[in-house]
């Protein structure tokens, strides 16, 4: 298949890139590098020993996105292309709104003029919102969410879900990831965040590196074994694997379909600080702080659903993600700068 990843650039996009490449699919990479670099796309073809397709546009860019269905025969779009910073999404919802939305309305006009009809979603852990209970799974309602980053997602679950309902033909994919950690196994691709890191483990693998002094632990007085927040954390070529299999699916079914993309495991901030002194070798300088807004104590999947129905199951362990991590910070310091 030709696979059209918009955000294709980006942490996730990128490494998908790579995993749809080695199953023998081609990639055409749609990216204005707002949070990425070219570099990027320049290291999935060394990782990859494949050529890529790439543009650099902005995906609600109408006209750039037709030109791009035209000069491209594609079999199935994976739509990245999202801002991602749950704070930075509280300061600056309408940007948030306007290109979490417009990137997808903008795909989906593009899909149905060209006749494309595989959509796979990056969606998030976020939409199962504030009230349900652990672990999640897929048959649970949305919830509310305490942020505009988080509301872009429940609304773009239901807008995909109505053009689904709307074409009889149109299969939409919808992945729910929870916390992506780790890089390619090479040490040459990986986890980039612009400015100071919203995330865990870039914040620990930056510590490590000595380009920050020490980790804030927001919060040791949760209701959890250790008082810190626990999460179920992914590597990031376990998740890219659930979107082969995902596009896979998607080539003979019709509808919608969402999936969990989790490991069903949830780990403790200090035990994530352990578990990368352990496989690393080295001290992490942390100090407990006060409680971030918004972060719920602990959640974590149950993906039974993307086991049964994709054949899909993580394979990488958490030392895996943290040993990967800092082969990759370690041998980029400053990223693919
Ligand atoms: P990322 O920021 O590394 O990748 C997103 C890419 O999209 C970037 O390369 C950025 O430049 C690009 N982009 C954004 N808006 C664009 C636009 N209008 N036109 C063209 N390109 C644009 O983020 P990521 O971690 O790879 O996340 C990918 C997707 O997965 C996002 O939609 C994110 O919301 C979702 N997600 C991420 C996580 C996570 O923890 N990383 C968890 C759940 C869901
Ligand atoms: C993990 C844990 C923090 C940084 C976010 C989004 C979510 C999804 C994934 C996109 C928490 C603690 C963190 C630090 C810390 N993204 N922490 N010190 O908040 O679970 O999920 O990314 O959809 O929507 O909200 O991930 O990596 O920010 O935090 O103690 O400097 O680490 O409190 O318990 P989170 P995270």
């Amino acid at each position: 298949m030709n696979i059209l990843l918009a955000g294709g650039a980006g942490y996730i996009g990128s490494h998908t890139a790579v995993e749809l490449l080695a199953a023998g699919h081609d990639v055409v990479i749609v990216d204005d590098y707002c949070n990425s670099c070219a570099e990027a796309v320049n290291r999935v073809e060394e990782v990859s020993g494949k050529k890529v397709v790439s543009y650099e546009a902005d995906v609600k860019d109408k006209a750039a996105m037709t030109t791009i269905f035209k000069e491209n025969k594609i079999d199935c779009v994976i739509h990245f292309a999202g801002l991602k910073a749950v704070g930075e999404s509280v300061q600056k919802p309408i940007e948030y709104y306007r290109n979490n939305i417009d990137t997808t309305l903008t795909l989906l006009e593009c899909m149905r003029e060209a006749g494309v009809k595989k959509f796979v979603f990056s969606s998030s852990a976020t939409v199962y919102g504030e009230e349900n209970d652990i672990p999640y799974i897929e048959t649970m309602k949305r919830g509310s969410c305490s942020n505009p980053y988080g509301w872009t997602k429940v609304m773009m679950e239901e807008i995909l879900e109505d053009a689904a309902k709307a074409d009889e033909d149109l299969t939409v994919v919808l992945l729910r990831y929870f916390n992506p950690i780790g890089a390619h196994e090479s040490g040459r691709m990986g986890e980039d965040p612009q400015g100071i890191p919203n995330n865990l483990m870039p914040y620990i693998a930056q510590v490590a590196v000595g380009r920050r002094d020490h980790l804030t632990v927001y919060g040791g007085d949760y209701p959890t074994k250790d008082g810190t927040c626990r999460r179920d954390y992914i590597h990031v070529m376990d998740l890219a694997n659930g979107h082969l299999k995902a596009v896979e699916y998607a080539a003979d079914h019709k509808g919608v379909e969402v999936f969990n993309l989790g490991t069903g495991t949830p780990y403790s901030v200090l035990e994530i600080i352990h578990a990368f002194e352990s496989a690393n070798d080295i001290k992490i300088k942390y100090e407990i702080g006060e409680r971030r807004a918004g972060d719920l104590p602990e959640f974590w999947a149950n993906s039974e659903k993307a086991e049964k129905v994709l054949g899909w199951k993580t394979k990488r362990t958490l030392e895996d993600m943290c040993r990967d991590t800092w082969n990759w910070q370690k041998n980029n310091p400053q990223g693919y700068k």
